[in-house]
């Protein structure tokens, strides 16, 4: 890949996330015990806490391999950009936070193999949707996967996007640029669209407007695809990759938030998980992005959670640090609203009775599938399903 690849001259211009110079103080501090555990196990339930000891970090702009490389010490990171300015961005900041196990290389994804490395975890968000050819880029990082790792996938989704597919034709016909002056222009028109614009929610709720050069990432961009469901299970399978889940499930089931209540429950719950992803993106209408995680096809590792298993019982359910418990405005027979403050979606809410409310929140990541009762897994994995715990499946084996 050479500049004249209209992708990486935008990168040049429009480093993405705007540059800063510090991640401020949560970002000072290697993550906590109980969030390192939670981001692994979302992951990898099955493996220690620890054994995950190479991440890539594909199309890292300017932060996102610095984060990862604070909030993981123990871990080699390697980020890699075609943008020279998100490279030498992402090596200012790991050198004011003092940041010693991160490598960068200013290098296109497609050409990772040059790198002569495998790797337990491949991070690659917000930048395949970019590419010129997705599966060639998606080819080349399966290809890096070590035995037993996962790749975190993040790409535009489709019918959530329709907002921005309307401004960027907006912008086509126009024959607008990106200089400072136009897109001052441009966020000074944006003030006044109408009220109930479907670009108007991804303006109030994403990052991605939150200054000019995201602006000018989420609608100048030169080239974006966006993908539904069924898309990207069908990107994965062309790459040679399984889907394993997705990084917050619960806005995917049938069986989670208000779907769940409605005539057609028992018939979607009829169907394959594929197919449910698909309705259930249909029926939300409004994401924006789909995050996934997937592993190899052809590799054996276990990576699955069967709540039905022998050893479930000595699972310990670990509860994610964004889950809340409201005690307020709840139904009768409710005695609180198991709810992640995660989610964009309102109605991904559990409610739960007094006994399983206690039981929550006797989860201490210790406390296994076994001490919670006699419908401990069942409840488990209802919480699992909401994205309110992980799992350490590992029977014990984390680093405490
Ligand atoms: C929207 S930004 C996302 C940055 C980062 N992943 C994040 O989520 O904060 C897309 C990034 O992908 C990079 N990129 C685009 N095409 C690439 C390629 N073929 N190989 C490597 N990086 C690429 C761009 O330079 C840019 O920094």
């Amino acid at each position: 890949m050479s500049d004249v690849d209209p992708i990486a001259g935008f990168y040049e211009r429009h480093p993405y996330p705007p540059a800063v110079d510090d991640l401020g103080p949560a970002a000072r501090v290697a993550a906590d015990d109980r969030t390192r555990r939670v981001a692994h196990h979302l992951i990898w339930p099955h493996r220690p806490l620890g054994s995950v000891q190479s991440v890539l970090v594909a199309g890292c702009g300017t932060s996102q391999a610095v984060r990862h490389a604070l909030r993981d010490p123990g871990a080699r990171v390697i980020g890699i950009d075609v943008s020279s300015a998100a490279i030498e961005s992402s090596r200012a900041l790991a050198a004011h936070h003092g940041v010693a196990n991160l490598e960068l290389h200013r290098l296109p994804i497609e050409d990772v193999a040059t790198l002569d490395e495998a790797f337990d975890h491949v991070v690659c968000t917000g930048v395949l949707h970019h590419l010129a050819d997705p599966d060639v880029g998606l080819g080349a990082l399966r290809n890096v996967l070590a035995p037993g790792g996962a790749i975190t996938l993040m790409v535009y989704a489709r019918y959530g996007r329709i907002g921005v597919d309307m401004l960027q034709e907006y912008g086509r016909r126009l024959g607008l640029g990106t200089s400072p002056a136009e897109m001052a222009d441009l966020v000074a028109t944006l003030r006044e669209l109408p009220v109930g614009h479907p670009l108007g929610r991804l303006l109030r709720e994403t990052r991605d407007f939150a200054d000019d050069d995201a602006l000018a990432d989420a609608l100048c961009n030169p080239r974006e695809r966006s993908y539904t469901t069924d898309d990207v299970h069908d990107l994965l399978d062309r790459a040679g990759l399984r889907f394993l889940r997705w990084e917050r499930q619960a806005p995917y089931l049938p069986d989670c938030g208000s779907i769940s209540e409605t005539p057609h429950a028992a018939r979607i719950a009829a169907v394959s998980p594929r197919e449910q992803h698909a309705l259930v993106e249909l029926w939300r209408g409004t994401m924006a992005r789909h995050t996934v995680i997937a592993a190899a096809a052809d590799d054996d590792g276990r990576h699955d959670l069967d709540f039905a298993a022998l050893d479930a019982a000595g699972w310990a359910p670990i509860v994610v640090p964004t889950a809340l418990a409201v005690e307020e405005r709840l139904p009768p027979g409710a005695a609180a609203a198991l709810l992640n403050r995660a989610h964009v979606d309102t109605d991904l809410v559990l409610f739960v009775d007094r006994p399983h409310l206690e039981r929550f929140r006797s989860m201490d990541g210790a406390r296994t599938v076994a001490d919670l009762g006699e419908d401990g897994a069942r409840f488990v994995e209802r919480l699992w399903r909401h994205d309110l715990v992980v799992v350490d499946a590992t029977g014990g084996k984390d680093p405490m």
